[in-house]
């Protein structure tokens, strides 16, 4: 089963199972990750899901849609070159394990 560690501001990691094409979002809020709201439930219109994803694990990822890219602009901590929407990002077979940081403020 793929699997998802999430790194806090706070330096805390939190690894959890997920199944194959489950939302990092998703992930995230079934698993009571703090700092990982999901408020929109993954329609890319709130930016509350907001992570950013370890250089290692960046080229294994669908390129960011116009849609994530607007929403991206709107993140309460800084957009970064590693910033994605963990609504749009999921877990596969090609993307078995995953690592990322969870901003420091989130709303
Ligand atoms: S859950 Fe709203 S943009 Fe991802």
């Amino acid at each position: 089963m793929p699997t998802v560690t999430f790194v806090q501001s706070t330096g805390e990691s939190i690894e959890v199972a997920v199944a194959e094409g489950t939302s990092l979002m998703r992930a995230a809020v079934t698993n009571g990750i703090d700092g990982i709201v999901g408020e929109c439930g993954g329609q890319a219109m709130c930016a509350t899901c907001h992570v950013f994803v370890r250089p290692e694990y960046a080229g294994a990822l669908p390129p960011v849609s116009d849609d994530e890219d607007e929403m991206l602009d709107c993140t309460t901590s800084e957009r970064t070159e590693a910033s994605r929407l963990g609504c749009q990002v999921k877990v596969s077979a090609e993307l078995p394990s995953i690592v990322v940081d969870v901003p420091a403020d989130q709303v």
